[in-house]
């Protein structure tokens, strides 16, 4: 049964070909199967855990219209058996986009916010209210992007399933639960970089500090310069990138983070700023479904 605080998957990490470097490796989460898939699992996994304690079955969330984390928590309750209701940023759209009708395939509910509600969706008591308003069934409240202490939690665990010989971890940053993950749970030699995909990502390093439960003197930076113009922005620059990597290295990478992540640390080893004795491991977080949303852009994949 997967929803015990003990289960750990195996996660396979290969050598990326890169001209500049030989010590880059990455750690494919994004073969894991589903619900375990990218870094997900390891976000929710504690999550559901407290849900169980509390005596709640079912598993509450925000996200928009194409969201990695609806996406995986629909995964997630259906495989433990649990309920889960999206709260849906914007209104509904019928048919339903890839992702949103694999939510429901999984037996997700949906309620849909507007816009403007959905910016004050961390506001208590404006969202109680909402939530009786709406009649939505009680259950285990997730903050979008599924970030919390327990994500930071379930994170920290995957340190262990790297190899011991890792120097630095590198991960994609939305929110910073991943990477707050990460640097809780870095041995001693360790250190954790994090590629910020939003712009103006400033409010990460806080957001990492707050969400720290303990001060750490871990050494971890965030990365500010790869997020290619804001969050869901795909230039043909990074397309291009993404299509080189995968003729070079098979692997498909997703839109949003990882490319970037992966852009972000071949342009620091071309420019001779990685450091030369260091094993790097990039987080491959999974994502891929991401490309449902850019069915331009996913056909120059499907064509090779
Ligand atoms: C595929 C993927 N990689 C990385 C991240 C970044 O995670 P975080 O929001 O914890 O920084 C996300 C968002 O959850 C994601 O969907």
């Amino acid at each position: 049964m997967l929803l015990e605080s003990s289960y750990l998957p195996s996660i396979q990490t290969t050598r990326i070909h890169n001209p500049f470097t030989e010590h880059l490796y990455l750690a494919r989460l994004d073969l894991l199967p589903y619900p375990a898939s990218g870094n997900k699992w390891f976000k929710l996994k504690y999550n559901l855990l407290e849900a169980q304690r509390l005596g709640l079955d079912t598993l509450i969330t925000f996200g928009g219209a194409y969201s990695n984390h609806l996406y995986a928590t629909a995964e997630a309750a259906h495989h433990v058996g649990f309920k889960s209701i999206g709260i849906v940023r914007g209104e509904a759209h019928e048919p339903l986009n890839d992702t949103l009708q694999h939510c429901v395939n999984k037996g997700m509910q949906f309620f849909y916010l507007s816009r403007e509600e959905y910016r004050k969706k961390t506001d208590a008591a404006f969202m109680n209210a909402w939530l009786e308003k709406h009649q939505v069934p009680k259950g285990f409240l997730i903050p979008e992007g599924g970030s919390n202490s327990f994500a930071v939690q379930g994170v920290a665990e995957l340190i262990d399933l790297l190899p011991n010989d890792t120097d630095i971890v590198a991960t994609a940053c939305g929110t910073g639960a991943t990477m707050t993950g990460l640097i809780t749970g870095l041995k001693p030699h360790q250190e954790a970089w994090g590629f910020a995909t939003l712009k103006g990502a400033d409010f990460l390093m806080q957001d990492i500090q707050q969400l720290l439960s303990t001060s750490t003197n871990r050494p971890w930076k965030i990365l500010l310069d790869y997020h290619f113009g804001g969050y869901a922005k795909t230039p043909d620059e990074l397309i291009a990138f993404v299509q080189q990597f995968k003729k070079e290295q098979g692997v498909l990478l997703d839109p949003i983070y990882n490319s970037k992540l992966l852009f972000g640390l071949f342009d620091l080893a071309a420019k001779g700023l990685l450091p030369k004795d260091k094993k790097i491991v990039a987080l491959h977080t999974g994502g891929l479904q991401a490309w449902d949303g850019l069915p331009e852009k996913k056909r120059i994949f499907l064509s090779e």
